[in-house]
């Protein structure tokens, strides 16, 4: 909704000092700045923010990014609120897209949610503490559940009164609108039209966003059971409750599971205060339905570790299988740990010390490979089919992990558990992931279709030659994908970090002078040479904005530091000629000294455009709406092992653009020699293939044949042109 004028003022404005300075104190280190990470809990300073480069990162948790991405991690909200708070911290107007009336209406609607919902939680409150019913009957529940002040204070809990209609009175007492008191369904009327409290004569739970705003409520009956009412009741879904996305305890818990990097799952609300109260914080719950991705978002923000603990006897162990492949696939770290028969976190945390139940989960944890396998192959016994199906069931689990690493370590431990071969599982697994994989390109082409072509037919056509190619695809195409990747990434790394510097090339236009070139478009223009192109889906996007940014605002961005370098020239020469002057030295000396000036001015000015240039494209990636590239930007440069400096103080540009260009170069070729890598491996399946088909035609072969070994040459030529140019290590 800001325009994009003014989204480049702010973001040219935002200082990565400034910004972070406001959260974190900053002691200078070298070129760079360093404090104590505010993403986690530490001791000694591992956040690092570079003025020039205008990233903050920390390099123990990994966390940061530019201005924006540090603020909407840190304050967990939306990238135009992120926009809008640099622009208020930088008296920059923000010159929004006026708001509908309607628009107005919903922010506003939004605020009185909120503040009714406010009201309502210091409500409760007070009734459960200095009210005689309160005490008598909410109070004195929770002491018999053994929970403590500490705790009630920490959770927020309360109690609704059980006369019919004493919050709506309180709060329209209190100036409040009754539409608000329905809409966050803290009241609601009967069909005679008589209004009630939703949660009369219960104690409450509040529920709380990660930055701590209540969005809803939970209430539960005092008596251990009653027909036809159920055990809890919870504010319905509204503009500012979605259940899915809401995890209760993570805004008490938030710190304690950064500081020990994993967060405990369990059931209940009673299940998450107890184990606090018993001095484990790092737990949530995903009260009481089956996690969400959404939910599970909000947890990885924090952490990638999850510990999730099941009652021994809970019936739907089986049912929240389903939600362990979620966060398998969202690239969590899952363990499990199931409590003694009997017990639920809850008593099982009110009966142990805090050690006894840290030791317990220390013990108790199995990863979920273990847990799956024993839980369904009890009762399976020895019915070969039951048995083949529960390992299909484990090994789909395993193909849902996206780190091929971690996938490996899984499948090496399903296999010794499962006694079965290691290789056969991984072939089960490729499989897998190639239909998954062939699923969502399918799916993606039909989106993209649709968005793109107009007519049925059209899109039913793309779809199907889709279709098509991915049905054909192998399964170890996958390994070379990954393996491209890995090229393909260092080469996006120069693209990013450099893509705007210029390169001298050993071109030469058609007058015969000297082209420069930017490291972009050399990248692009050498691969699209040799009819190639970067592949992984995610680096092609990243590496078209950065071209894209190249044409559109590099040309007027130079423009406007083209204007404050010149300037700064002139003052230099401005000051270096007075002082020669009043040096009152002879004729010659003046020559000589204007000269030396000269030289120098030269040399800032070459500096300060190189600057500038180094850190356009990564500057604008690192800020862009798009949270992927985002992401990749942030984490490609500002890569420690890097080289960072190419530019050191005294040394001549041309000898660091000569390094920069070599170093280009070379990733170029070694992403041109994966490619040839990964046809040699191609051609190597195909022959492999003809081969163990009967009756195969060996003139088919042989023309694979003198294919591979045409390739073969050609990766010869390019290891001796990389073997010649040795540049120094990059790590
Ligand atoms: N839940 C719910 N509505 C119900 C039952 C359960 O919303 N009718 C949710 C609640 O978030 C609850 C969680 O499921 O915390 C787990 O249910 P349960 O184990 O029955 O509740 P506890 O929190 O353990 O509550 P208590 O120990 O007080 O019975
Ligand atoms: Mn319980």
């Amino acid at each position: 909704m800001i325009d994009r004028e003014t989204v480049q003022r702010i973001l040219d404005a935002a200082d990565i000092v400034e910004v972070v300075s406001d959260y974190v104190t900053l002691k200078r280190s070298g070129a760079s700045y360093i404090g104590l990470c505010p993403f986690h809990n530490e001791r000694t300073p591992s956040f690092s923010v570079s003025r020039a480069k205008g990233l903050c990162k920390c390099f123990s948790c990994g966390k940061g990014g530019s201005p924006v991405n540090f603020l909407m991690e840190l304050e967990q909200i939306s990238y135009t609120e992120a926009l809008k708070r640099l622009a208020k911290k930088y008296n920059i107007e923000v010159k929004e897209r006026e708001l509908t009336d309607a628009e107005r209406q919903q922010a506003s609607e939004r605020e009185s949610l909120f503040a009714v919902n406010d009201f309502a939680l210091n409500y409760f409150e007070h009734n459960l503490t200095d009210t005689d019913d309160g005490r008598d009957i909410g109070l004195s529940y929770f002491r018999e559940r053994g929970i403590n002040d500490w705790a009630i204070k920490r959770f927020r809990l309360g109690y609704s009164l059980p006369k019919g209609d004493a919050l709506y009175r309180a709060a329209t007492a209190k100036g409040f609108n009754e539409k608000y008191l329905f809409d966050t369904g803290l009241c609601a009327k009967t069909e005679e039209g008589r209004v009630y409290d939703r949660f009369r004569g219960r104690v409450i739970y509040p529920i709380f966003t990660t930055s701590g705003r209540v969005v809803a409520f939970g209430g539960r009956i005092l008596q251990a059971k009653k027909e036809g009412v159920g055990k809890y009741v919870n504010s319905p879904e509204s503009a500012i409750y979605h259940k899915s996305v809401e995890v209760y305890g993570l805004y008490q818990a938030r710190q304690a599971i950064a500081k020990k990097d994993r967060c405990i799952m369990v059931e209940g609300y009673m299940d998450v205060i107890s184990m606090h109260q018993s001095g484990i914080e790092n737990v949530v719950a995903s009260s009481g339905t089956s996690l969400t991705e959404g939910q599970i978002h909000k947890i990885k923000l924090i952490t990638r570790n999850l510990t999730v603990i099941y009652d021994s006897d809970a019936a739907g162990i089986k049912a929240s299988l389903r939600g362990i492949n979620l966060l398998l696939a969202a690239g969590m770290n899952v363990k499990v740990v199931l409590l003694p028969e009997g017990d639920d976190p809850d008593s099982f945390a009110q009966h142990h010390s805090s050690s006894e139940v840290e030791e317990y989960i220390e013990k108790n944890s199995q990863d979920f490979i273990a847990f799956k396998t024993d839980i369904l192959l009890k009762g399976v016994s020895n019915d070969p089919i039951a048995r083949a199906n529960v390992i299909t069931d484990v090994i789909e689990s395993i193909a849902l992990i996206p780190d091929p690493i971690t996938r490996n370590v899984y499948i090496q431990e399903c296999a010794n558990r499962l006694g079965m071969s290691e290789k056969l599982i991984v072939q089960q697994c490729d499989k897998l992931i190639t239909a998954r994989r062939d699923k969502e390109a399918l799916k993606q082409a039909k989106e993209a279709a649709a968005r793109t072509l107009q007519g049925l037919d059209q899109i039913q056509d793309t779809a199907t030659q889709t279709q098509e190619i991915a049905t054909k695809s192998e399964s170890t195409e996958q390994d070379d994908a990954i393996f491209l990747a890995k090229f393909e990434r260092a080469v996006l790394r120069y693209a990013l970090k450099y893509g705007a510097v210029e390169i001298g090339d050993e071109a030469y236009d058609q007058e015969g002078n000297p082209m420069s070139i930017t490291v972009i478009d050399y990248i692009l223009g050498d691969l699209e040479g040799d009819g190639l192109a970067i592949t992984t889906p995610l680096y092609a996007r990243a590496i078209n904005m950065a071209a894209q940014l190249l044409i559109t605002e590099w040309p007027a961005a130079r423009d406007r530091s083209e204007e404050r370098i010149e300037q700064e020239r002139r003052e230099m020469w401005d000051r270096g000629v007075a002082e020669i002057r009043d040096s009152g030295c002879s004729v010659a000396d003046i020559d000589r000294r204007e000269k030396e000036l000269q030289a120098r001015c030269d040399e800032m000015v070459a500096q300060a455009r190189d600057e500038v240039a180094q850190h356009f494209i990564e500057k604008q990636l690192a800020s862009c709406d798009d949270d992927e590239i985002r992401r990749l930007t942030t984490d490609l440069v500002s890569d420690r092992y890097q080289l960072s400096k190419i530019h050191t103080k005294h040394a001549h540009i041309e000898t660091e653009e000569e390094r920069l260009y070599s170093l280009v170069e070379r990733a170029v070729y070694e992403l041109k020699d994966a490619v040839l890598e990964c046809q040699q491996r191609s051609i190597r399946r195909k022959i492999k293939d003809l081969c163990s088909q009967e009756g195969y035609n060996p003139s088919e072969v042989l023309a694979l044949m003198q294919e591979n070994k045409r390739v073969t040459e050609i990766k010869a030529e390019f290891a001796k042109f990389l073997g010649e140019r040795i540049v120094a290590p990059r790590r």
